[in-house]
């Protein structure tokens, strides 16, 4: 940590899928000494335990009764954000396309974003807090102080995704990975509970041509200005 704010904020990242949001919160939380939330993995890992149990997400009771069974949690490892679902590490299990496929639909039930929702606000203690999602800025925390809406070009998004995914030993095809990203957008924007939309008081970031060092740099300078603001605005 090298930069400290006279307060503690709350950071709200949101945008589209695979536009780097994670790197992004991961480094300003490790810059600022603030906790980091990855929101998705939390969908994500719900979505797994549906698959793997075999809960028909058509079916609400089941849903709700397999949400009573459901833990999450979150621990570094080696320096690394790792989610847990029922005490067992997914994190490598929630990014493969099999669960990247079915998040959209899980994400769209309104007792799983509930539930969620509730547990990601009670994550937020005396420290400042970087979350990164889809509806941070708009839903779970309205009053987030710094408020950015991230975009880039969608084939650019496939590309890096790709790449992670190649770089991670998981099996990819680019095309597929074009069609899933097509696909969430679409319904991470069109579902009626709290969908994907950038929040009036949110800062709109196009990154297709920007390094993560450079969004990193622009970034971190539009929350050490607005932690000024706010200090000398309370005199
Ligand atoms: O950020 P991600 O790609 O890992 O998110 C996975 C999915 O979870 C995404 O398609 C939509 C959903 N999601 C959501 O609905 N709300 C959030 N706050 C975060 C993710």
């Amino acid at each position: 940590m090298s930069h400290k704010t006279n307060r503690p904020l709350t950071i709200a990242i949101d945008g589209y899928s695979s536009c780097g949001k994670s790197t992004l919160a991961k480094q300003l939380a490790r810059e600022l000494g603030y906790i980091f939330v990855d929101s998705g993995a939390m969908y994500r890992a719900v979505t797994l335990y549906f698959l793997e149990s075999g809960t028909n997400i058509n079916d609400l009771d089941e849903v709700a009764q397999a949400l009573e069974k459901i833990k999450i949690r979150f621990e570094n490892i080696d320096g690394i954000n790792t989610t847990f679902l029922n005490d067992k590490n997914v994190e490598s299990e929630i990014r493969s396309l099999v669960v990247s496929s079915a998040v959209s639909e899980v994400s769209a039930i309104p007792v799983v974003r509930k539930k969620l929702v509730a547990l990601q606000r009670q994550m937020k203690g005396r420290e400042g807090m970087v979350m990164d999602g889809r509806d941070i800025g708009t839903v779970v925390f309205p009053d987030a102080e710094v408020k950015i809406f991230i975009t880039a070009d969608p084939i650019i998004r496939a590309q890096r995704r790709y790449n992670e995914l190649i770089s991670k030993n998981q099996t990819a095809d680019i095309h597929e990975v074009i069609t899933n990203l097509a696909h969430r957008d679409k319904i991470d924007t069109e579902r009626e509970d709290s969908p994907l939309r950038q929040a009036e008081d949110a800062w709109l970031l196009d990154n297709s041509h920007l390094t993560v060092t450079e969004q990193f740099d622009l970034v971190l300078n539009k929350v050490l200005e607005k932690d000024r603001e706010l200090t000398s605005g309370a005199g």
